[in-house]
Formats: C-alpha cells, sequence, structure tokens
C-alpha cells in the first residue's frame, strides 16, 4: 500500500468510528424523554398546584445543583433525570408546569408527573369517593386532618390526577406542532421515550389507607381494575402518538419505610410486597397484549422489584449503611412538611441511606435505578 492509500484506509476509518460513536453516544434515536407518574419522577407539578404534598423547600433538593429544592422528593435528582443525561439529553427533566421553561426546551424533556397521584381517579382525589360515601368523607376528614395538621385542610384540593396529565400531554402536542411543525412534532412523538413511573400510591395511599376502594374490591378485583385503567392509559398515549414506552414495575413497597413502621415494626411487610409482586405481573401481561394489539408499539414492563430488594437485602454491596429509615428527620413516617429544615435528627450524607424520606429514595438511589434500567431494560431503544 502507497503511503497516500494508507493516509486514506486510516482517514476513512476514524470517520467510520466517528459516526458510531456519535450514533451511540449522541442519542440519536431518542430525541426526547416524556415522563407520566407520581411522586417518583415528580419535577416540581405539584409547586403550582393547590396541595399539601410538595417538596419545594429545605432539605429536599440540598444535594441538587446549588442545592436548590425544585420539588423533586428526593436529596437531588429523581431517576428520569439521570435516564435522560445518560442517553445524551438534558441533566435534568424539567416539570411541564414549570414557567422557567418553554416549549423548545420541553420538545427534549418533559414531566406531567405529580406527586400522591395513581391510576385510581380516587387515589389523586380523594374527595371522588367522598361524594358516593358520605361517612367516608367523614374518615377522610379526620384522616387528612390527623395527618396533614392544621391549616392545609382547607386547601387541600388533591394532586393532578393521571387523566389530566394526559390532558396536559394533548395540549404539549399542539404547542409542539405550532412550534416544530406537524410533522416534525409528530415524528419527535413517535421517536421519543415515555416513561411511566405510578401505582404504589393507588395501594399504599389510597387501598391500604381509606376506606373507600377497600370497602368495596377486594385486593385482587381491585388490581384488576388499576390494570384496565392502565390499558386505557397506555391506549391514550400510542394514539396521540406514543409508541416506545417504558412502564416500571412496582417496587417491593413493604419496604418503604412508612410501611416498615405503621405495620410492624421493623421488618418488611410480606403482604404488601406480595401484592406488588402479583401486580407486576399482571402488568407484564397487559405490556404483551398492548404489544400485539397496537401496531408498531414497542412497550415494555422495566423491572425494578429485584433489583431494589437485593439493595435492601445487601446494603453494603452499594455502601449504604441505612436501608430502614429515610435520611431525612427520623426517617420513619417523614414526607413533605415534615421533612422540615433544621431537624436535628436528619443526616449528613445521604449516599448512606437507601431512602431519602420515609417514602422516597435518596439520589444516589435514583441514580443506581436509572442506570440499571438502562442496562437491562432501556437500551433497546436506545
Ligand atoms: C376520572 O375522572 C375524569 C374527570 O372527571 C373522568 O373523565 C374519567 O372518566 C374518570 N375515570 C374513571 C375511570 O372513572
Ligand atoms: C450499567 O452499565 C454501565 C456501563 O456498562 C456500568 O458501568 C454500570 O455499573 C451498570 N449499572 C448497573 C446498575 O447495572
Amino acid at each position: 500500500m502507497t503511503q497516500s492509500l494508507r493516509l486514506s484506509v486510516l482517514l476513512l476509518l476514524l470517520l467510520l468510528i466517528a459516526v458510531v460513536v456519535a450514533v451511540v453516544v449522541g442519542g440519536g434515536k431518542v430525541p426526547a424523554i416524556i415522563v407520566f407518574g407520581d411522586s417518583t419522577v415528580d419535577a416540581g407539578n405539584n409547586n403550582v398546584i393547590h396541595t399539601v404534598l410538595k417538596s419545594n423547600f429545605r432539605p429536599y433538593g440540598r444535594d441538587f445543583y446549588d442545592g436548590i429544592p425544585t420539588g423533586r422528593f428526593s436529596n437531588g435528582r429523581v431517576a428520569t433525570d439521570f435516564i435522560s443525561e445518560a442517553i445524551g439529553l438534558k441533566p435534568i427533566v424539567p416539570a411541564y408546569l414549570d414557567p422557567d421553561y418553554t416549549i423548545n426546551d420541553f420538545a427534549i424533556g418533559v414531566s406531567f408527573a405529580s406527586a400522591g397521584t395513581g391510576f385510581d381517579n380516587a387515589t389523586s382525589d380523594v374527595l371522588v369517593c367522598a361524594r358516593d360515601d358520605p361517612i367516608i368523607y367523614i374518615y377522610i376528614y379526620i384522616y387528612i386532618l390527623s395527618w396533614f395538621n392544621l391549616w392545609s385542610i382547607g386547601r387541600s384540593q388533591g394532586v393532578i390526577p393521571l387523566w389530566r396529565e394526559v390532558e396536559l400531554f394533548r395540549e404539549y402536542k399542539r404547542r409542539l406542532e405550532t412550534a416544530m411543525g406537524k410533522k416534525k412534532a409528530k415524528r419527535r412523538l413517535m421517536e421519543a421515550l415515555y416513561i411511566v413511573s405510578i401505582g404504589t400510591n393507588d395501594f399504599m395511599e389510597n387501598y391500604y389507607t381509606m376506606p373507600c376502594r377497600s370497602a368495596h374490591f377486594s385486593i385482587e378485583q381491585y388490581e384488576d381494575l388499576l390494570i384496565k385503567l392502565a390499558g386505557e392509559f397506555f391506549t391514550e398515549i400510542y394514539q396521540l402518538g406514543g409508541r416506545k414506552i417504558s412502564m416500571t414495575s412496582l417496587p417491593p413497597m413493604g419496604c418503604l419505610p412508612m410501611e416498615r413502621v405503621s405495620m410492624s415494626g421493623e421488618a418488611c411487610v410480606e403482604k404488601y410486597n406480595l401484592v406488588a409482586r402479583s401486580f407486576n405481573a399482571k402488568l407484564e401481561t397487559l405490556v404483551m397484549k398492548l404489544n400485539s394489539n397496537l401496531p408498531g408499539l414497542r412497550m415494555v414492563l422495566t423491572q425494578v422489584y429485584d433489583f431494589l430488594q437485593n439493595i435492601i437485602q445487601n446494603p453494603d454491596l452499594y455502601g449504604y449503611d441505612n436501608v430502614e429509615q429515610g435520611c431525612c428527620a427520623t426517617g420513619r413516617f417523614e414526607m413533605g412538611y415534615m421533612c422540615a429544615e433544621g431537624n436535628p435528627f436528619t443526616c449528613d450524607d445521604a449516599d448512606k441511606f437507601v431512602f431519602w424520606d420515609a417514602f422516597h429514595p435518596s439520589q444516589k438511589t435514583n441514580r443506581i435505578i436509572a442506570y440499571h434500567n438502562i442496562n437491562t431494560s432501556l437500551i433497546q431503544f436506545l
């Protein structure tokens, strides 16, 4: 080979490598991340609605950029932020209702999630049940009174229900069409990665806390109702143009610090974990059904149950000291306003804790879960 031939072969090779790297690292195939769900992926939507379920105050966000509390229920970023960053998009996914962001930001990443919401309308708005059953209304009133005390009562109007998240998504789609043109917007919505993280509240904050559903449904019947609602929700997202959808499985709910304390002292509550496994199996069936019924849909159930259970059973593998309590306050029951700045019990290093408050993972756990989800499941979309 002559010198110049060798040189051009080398250049060609370099070019090839550059293209491959650009495709892999640049995340060429997923131009946007679109998030639905509850507090696990809320980026601050609840900041601008009337609800007691907020976290836009310290110590929430103390390990976020500049230590800013954003309304994320963690000491820092949530899993969807890490996923967005890892696939070459922005390091955070902003909340749709955050006035600091424009449609051009949301075109790359957006979260419609709202802390406290569920598949079931009655989870996000307890008054849904109270309308049918005045006795339940009184019960709920006493419950909220005892839980959130005082001033919040008159102002509590529930969080954003899932159907409303879909309405906001419809509005987003219209805004996207105006900003990019119909054709490009359609393509963006088809290629985007949809991440859905929801369901724990339906069981833990609704079925096992309020009488409204448990008085009328067995747990199996309630699971089936939620699966039906989930199927309707995913079908709507599909009809609006979504194709790459990841539903996150339920975690081992019985190991959340709040459940450990309220039921059995310190051990995980096996009854709740069993429900999570049973519901996850039903979700798996639903995903298979949707994939075969809706042409072009590529939906996946991203399993986090076993992975989280493994972390909880082997905390030292990941450098954790504590899996039973959250970092904030006593870590046994506090979240939202009860997780307040200046509480002498709040830990110094949240990286040593699986949970940040009594209900939500620490930033470190969110990061580990995000990378696990990419490696085991989301990689097929990238
Ligand atoms: C939930 O509430 C919305 C708004 O009131 C309603 O349109 C929808 O049908 C309800 N869903 C169910 C399953 O009842
Ligand atoms: C995911 O894959 C990356 C790169 O191969 C690796 O560094 C990381 O440890 C993996 N994380 C998990 C949680 O599996």
